[in-house]
């Protein structure tokens, strides 16, 4: 009895862990940035042209899937730099600066770092949602972070504290006006969906969660205490059927 009781209680577990973050569509987030190279097909499969222009990678549980495509894909937002999360004096920039994103790839779930937000837990700058920023790049002004290196000696802070702002694609993001930088790849086939202009909550133009159709749990390998869901399940079954048959 008590393995059945267990078993069900990991199902539930990864049930539970496997939960998406159903954000509003303003709130506050954290941003960093990483390198994309140009012309690179992020995860979403959106076309090489799209990293032309400002695109983001977003934190899984608020992407929607643990590898390829989820219901973020396509999405833009109105990103507004607030101050950095990291700055000994704290920074706080005389100039409010905002950009338009597109969201085109997946910042992997893990157990700490900027990308680690849950439901239930927020990354450690309180934080449910990370906007990874492709930058440098193209699309974004070289000068886009406010600095101040006479004071700290450096002038990327890395992690900044944001207000972001569901916004719809079309006329909004600079891309929207460049077919090529559209749509998504055509030799990934059905692996790839970068809608142009996706309406939230529209599931007729939204992406589905490739991880969710495909039964491909998230990613919690690096959590030691969670890493036991990552199992197939049916070794739990061969394990309960061995239990019973001695
Ligand atoms: C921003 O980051 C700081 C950490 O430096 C944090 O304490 C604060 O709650 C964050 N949020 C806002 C809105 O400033
Ligand atoms: C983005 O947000 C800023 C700050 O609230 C605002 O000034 C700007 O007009 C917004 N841009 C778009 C395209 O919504
Ligand atoms: C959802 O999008 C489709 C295609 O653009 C549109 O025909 C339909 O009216 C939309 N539904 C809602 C509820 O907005």
């Amino acid at each position: 009895m008590p393995y059945f009781l267990s078993f069900f209680l990991l199902c539930l577990l990864s049930s539970v862990l496997s939960q998406w973050i159903d954000y509003p569509n303003d709130g506050l987030a954290t941003m960093t940035h990483y390198t994309l190279p140009s012309g690179y097909i992020a995860a979403c499969g959106c076309t090489s042209a799209s990293t032309d222009y400002p695109t983001v990678a977003l934190s899984q549980m608020a992407y929607g899937s643990s590898t390829s495509y989820g219901p973020a894909c396509g999405r833009c937002f109105n990103l507004t730099l607030l101050n950095p999360v990291i700055a000994t004096p704290p920074f706080f920039p005389s100039v409010v600066k905002s950009i338009v994103v597109k969201v085109t790839d997946l910042c992997p779930l893990s157990q700490t770092g900027w990308c680690s937000g849950t439901t239930s837990k927020p990354n450690s700058a309180g934080a449910y949602l990370n906007f990874d920023l492709a930058y440098p790049s193209k699309g974004v002004p070289d000068d886009f972070f406010p600095s101040d290196e006479v004071v700290y000696g450096y002038t990327d802070f890395g992690v900044w504290n944001v207000t972001y702002q569901s916004v719809p694609c079309l006329d909004s993001w600079t891309g929207s006006n460049s077919l090529a930088a559209l749509g998504s790849v055509k030799n990934l086939g059905s692996g790839a969906c970068c809608p142009a202009d996706p309406m939230p909550g529209n599931a007729s133009t939204t992406c589905p969660s490739f991880s969710e159709q495909n039964g491909i749990p998230p990613d919690t390998t690096t959590s030691s205490a969670t890493a036991v869901f990552m199992l197939p399940q049916n070794i739990f079954v061969v394990i309960l059927l061995s239990v019973i048959l001695i």
